[in-house]
């Protein structure tokens, strides 16, 4: 007895974990013959297969009835899996239809192919991305656009093997951003329009009037013998003079002409110049990549020479500095410009918390207008340093058709 009870645990040792209620059998006396125990394992070995195939089940349901779209694709651009909310969204019908369609998401799905890029190289350099957005083209070439939460799974060498995650459209959220832009975009031209206009009446109309005013007063006055009425002649003269001055200066601030005939490099080499005669603060420009021939879209010189204008007059009003540099430089599809000082500074949570800065607000609102940001860093003692950014504007009219043409020419 003593000797089957030895054998009876040899087996037992040398089966997988015995299941529970087995020992329980032993401990009650019972003898348990090894057809039972490899029953009661199969027994077991169903019982988690069922509960793994409900899981399944319930992660399949919960995957196709979700409301956000699910995928996994290669780094090559093949969709992997997708879920019908993301066949949906690009105007398939079934997961099977987008995934057999498109085979280059890149090309075929991306609007601008150098996204998915930059969408690759963040998973590559952090393994995850958040709130991704880019402008998709749907089944039937139309646009839409979406926001990607994703990560990139990897084999045990660290290579990626495929990306998984979840998308939204954001459609509706990006058209309104764009009526908001294209609002203020509206709003800006036709300020920028009446200053035009109110600078040209008063060079061409008051400027005219006054030198008129001058060269009369300059006939009386040779007509005149009288020594007291020709120094009052003189005295108006001068007067007119200043008036004449101050009109040319207003009607050069409201919208400087040279903006309009030469461009920006002249335009804010000229404005630059202009604030160190007038202000004492040496101002400097530096164009990288960029000549004084290079024309861009009249709004976006406008825009930047607006910031300058005001970020300039900031420095003069607010930042008691002896020096500010604009350094202004076209990369790539972007124009870059820093206007930096070297004086008091300021502290941004003030500010922030603050009411109305609207010298500021409009330098941002002219640059998102144009789809571009600004930046300001600044704290006290430190001086500021104003970056804005633009895309300068690219074609905007890749179809679906040419995005597949060039897919398949390439393949
Ligand atoms: N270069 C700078 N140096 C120091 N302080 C600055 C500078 N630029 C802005 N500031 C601070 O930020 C505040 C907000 O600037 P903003 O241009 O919005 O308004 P403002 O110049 O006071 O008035 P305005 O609406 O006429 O432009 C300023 O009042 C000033 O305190
Ligand atoms: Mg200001």
């Amino acid at each position: 007895m003593r000797d089957r009870q030895r054998v009876q645990n040899s087996v037992r040792s040398q089966k997988v974990c015995a299941p529970r209620n087995q020992s329980r059998h032993k401990s009650a006396g019972i003898d348990v013959s090894l057809a039972e125990i490899t029953g009661n394992q199969a027994q077991e070995l169903l019982r988690q297969k069922e509960a793994l195939r409900a899981a399944e089940r319930k992660y399949r349901q919960i995957i196709e009835n979700a409301g956000e779209g699910i995928f996994q694709s290669t780094p090559e651009g093949c969709y992997l899996m997708a879920n019908p909310a993301l066949a949906r969204m690009h105007g398939f019908s079934s997961p099977g239809e987008l995934i057999r369609s498109r085979r280059d998401i890149s090309r075929e799905i991306y609007v601008e192919p150098a996204r998915r890029d930059e969408f690759k190289r963040l998973l590559e350099q952090h393994g995850v991305v958040r709130d991704f957005e880019h402008e998709t083209f749907r089944k039937d070439g139309s646009r839409i656009w979406i926001s990607v939460n994703a990560r990139a799974v990897r084999d045990e060498a660290g290579k990626i093997q495929y990306y998984e995650g979840t998308a939204q459209d954001i459609t509706k959220r990006k058209r309104a951003e764009e009526a908001a832009r294209t609002y203020s975009r509206r709003l800006i031209e036709a300020q920028e329009a009446e200053r035009r206009r109110i600078s040209r009446e008063l060079h061409d109309q008051v400027g005219q009037i006054l030198t008129a005013v001058k060269m009369n007063l300059h006939a009386l006055q040779q007509k005149c013998a009288a020594a007291e009425i020709v120094a009052s002649i003189e005295d108006n003269m001068k007067v007119i003079d200043e008036a004449v001055d101050q009109v040319r200066d207003l009607s050069v601030d409201l919208r400087p002409h040279l903006l309009d005939d030469f461009g920006l490099v002249v335009a804010l080499r000229w404005y630059l110049s202009l604030q160190t005669k007038r202000c004492g603060v040496l101002a400097e420009l530096t164009p990288e990549s960029l000549s004084e021939d290079d024309r861009f879209p009249s709004e976006l010189e406008t825009a930047c020479f607006r910031i300058v204008q005001e970020a300039v007059t900031n420095v003069v009003r607010h930042a008691k500095a002896s020096r500010v540099s604009v350094v202004i430089e076209r990369s790539g599809p972007q124009l870059t410009i820093w206007i930096s000082d070297d004086g008091a500074g300021f502290d941004m949570t003030v500010l922030r918390n603050g009411s109305a800065t609207l010298g500021l607000r409009g330098m941002e609102e002219r640059a998102q207008a144009l789809g571009g940001s600004l930046t300001i860093e600044s704290a006290p003692h430190l001086g500021t340093e104003i970056c804005a950014r633009f895309p300068i504007p690219y074609r905007q009219g890749r179809t679906l058709a040419e995005a597949l043409a060039a897919s398949s020419a390439s393949n």
